[in-house]
């Protein structure tokens, strides 16, 4: 399927995403995130896609928010129509794993949408900041929320306080990204990754991102209870059975998604 902005691949249970504006450098425009939102939405409900990986051009995963439209932005108008809310919105509450593959620029809302994604692999010369600062504004889509949860306060302070990127070594050093590898191979890696969850069962798959997700947002107590009721809830599935007696049998799972 291919949209005007954005292409979609399958790779199996894997759906490959493309943010693929016109301009290569992925302005998030309003109409790139809500057409992104609805591919998102519509593989997030269909029962054969386990994981999701989203990436851009090789000069860009994305380089914020649309600048254009910023210059012509008022008070009322973005306090009105929510400005940066609603379709920043289905991204952050997709229930599938999520895997980034950044090469390029990730600024502003492109750093907030690569944040937004559950893991990171970039591309060695991927460059990750929150150059808003420079353009007079506060970065609007988690910048300054999940990149200190990301970075720890001082890099994040750097970052938001000058504007200026870091690398992707730096990145990874400080547990933005997970994996830095060449720029060539960012996309294979990333779908790799991403097929190597959807082996799993579905059903846990959304149980532990959930509750994995639950560590950035709750106290520590709240998220081992919320924790141990999903554990729990395992022992009601089939797939639960099935992935204990295959071990012990020494094979292969084969979950039903049940
Ligand atoms: N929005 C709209 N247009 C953009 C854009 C953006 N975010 N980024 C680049 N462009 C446009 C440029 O205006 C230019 O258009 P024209 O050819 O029509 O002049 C074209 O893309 C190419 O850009 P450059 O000539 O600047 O390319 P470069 O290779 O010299 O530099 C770059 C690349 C370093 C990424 C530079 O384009 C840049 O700094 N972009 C802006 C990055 C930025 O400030 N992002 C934050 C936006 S605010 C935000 O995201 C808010 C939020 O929190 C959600």
């Amino acid at each position: 399927m291919i949209g005007s902005l954005i292409t979609l691949d399958r790779h199996g249970a894997v759906a490959l995403v493309t943010l693929a504006s016109h301009n290569p450098l992925n302005p998030l425009t309003s109409e790139l995130m809500t057409e992104l939102g609805k591919v998102l939405q519509t593989l997030d409900a269909d029962t054969d896609t386990r994981a999701i990986v989203l990436t851009g051009s090789a000069r860009a995963f994305a380089a914020g928010a649309d600048i254009q439209a910023m210059a012509q932005m008022t008070y009322a108008r973005a306090v009105r129509e929510n400005y940066l809310a609603a379709e920043w919105q289905t991204v952050s509450t997709l229930r599938k794993p999520l895997v980034a593959a950044v090469r390029g620029y990730a600024l502003g809302g492109g750093c907030e949408l690569a944040m937004l994604c559950d893991i990171v692999v970039a591309g060695e010369n991927a460059l990750f900041g929150q150059p808003e600062i420079k353009l007079g504004l506060v970065p609007g889509a988690g910048g300054t929320q999940r990149l200190p949860r990301a970075v720890g306060k001082s890099l994040a302070m750097e970052m938001n306080l000058t504007g200026e990127p870091i690398t992707a070594a730096q990145a990874q050093a400080y547990g933005l990204v997970s994996r830095v590898v060449a720029d060539e191979e960012v996309t294979s890696v990333a779908l790799a990754l991403a097929q190597s969850m959807a082996r799993h069962s579905l059903p846990v798959l959304l149980a532990v991102k959930a509750a994995t997700a639950r560590a950035f947002e709750t106290t520590l107590a709240e998220g081992l209870t919320y924790e141990r009721s999903a554990f729990h809830g395992s022992f009601a599935l089939d797939d639960q059975r099935e992935g204990c007696e295959a071990f012990l049998e020494r094979r292969d799972p084969r979950f039903t998604h049940q």
